[in-house]
């Protein structure tokens, strides 16, 4: 079977290998709760919370796909089948049903802060064993930051 050849040292390729299926994993449940919330959305402010959410889904689908390709670019597989996210997933669940707009708003700025402060960790962890991998992670981490202001501002 066709292997990709990784241009990290074993150990490296581990390290970097975990911080990109966390951030995986992340990020594709953060796709599935932005879109949870976009349509169940309810309350005064439904127009510019439920089209704010799709940025959200927007910046969540690139940069999986971006995270997923790095690691196959190392040498490692993604897994991104939907009970490895189910398993995985750190993100608190919605409740079903309706979604009032301020818990939505509220519920979205304490998500991002989590996944954020993950993302950080996974920034430190990836220093050393790959920079490239790093700066691909210091990119999301930015805008997901801004999405972070964006909905808290919103508060
Ligand atoms: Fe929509």
């Amino acid at each position: 079977m066709a292997a990709v050849k990784s241009p990290l040292s074993e150990a490296a390729q581990k390290v970097t290998g975990e911080a990109l299926q966390g951030a995986l994993v992340d990020l594709v449940d953060l796709a599935l709760y932005a879109k949870q919330a976009h349509w169940n959305l309810v309350g005064p402010r439904f127009k510019v919370v439920h089209e704010h959410l799709d940025e959200i889904v927007d910046l969540a689908r690139q940069a999986q796909d971006d995270v997923a390709e790095r690691a196959v670019a190392i040498g490692v597989n993604p897994d991104g089948r939907s009970r490895t996210i189910a398993d995985r997933t750190r993100l608190q669940q919605l409740e079903s049903g309706y979604l009032d707009d301020d818990k939505v708003v509220a519920a979205v700025t304490g998500t991002l802060f989590e996944i954020i402060a993950r993302f950080r960790e996974r920034i430190a962890a990836t220093d050393e064993p790959d920079p490239v991998t790093q700066d691909l992670l210091i990119g999301i981490t930015a805008d997901l930051e801004k999405q972070h202001w964006m909905f808290q501002a919103q508060s």
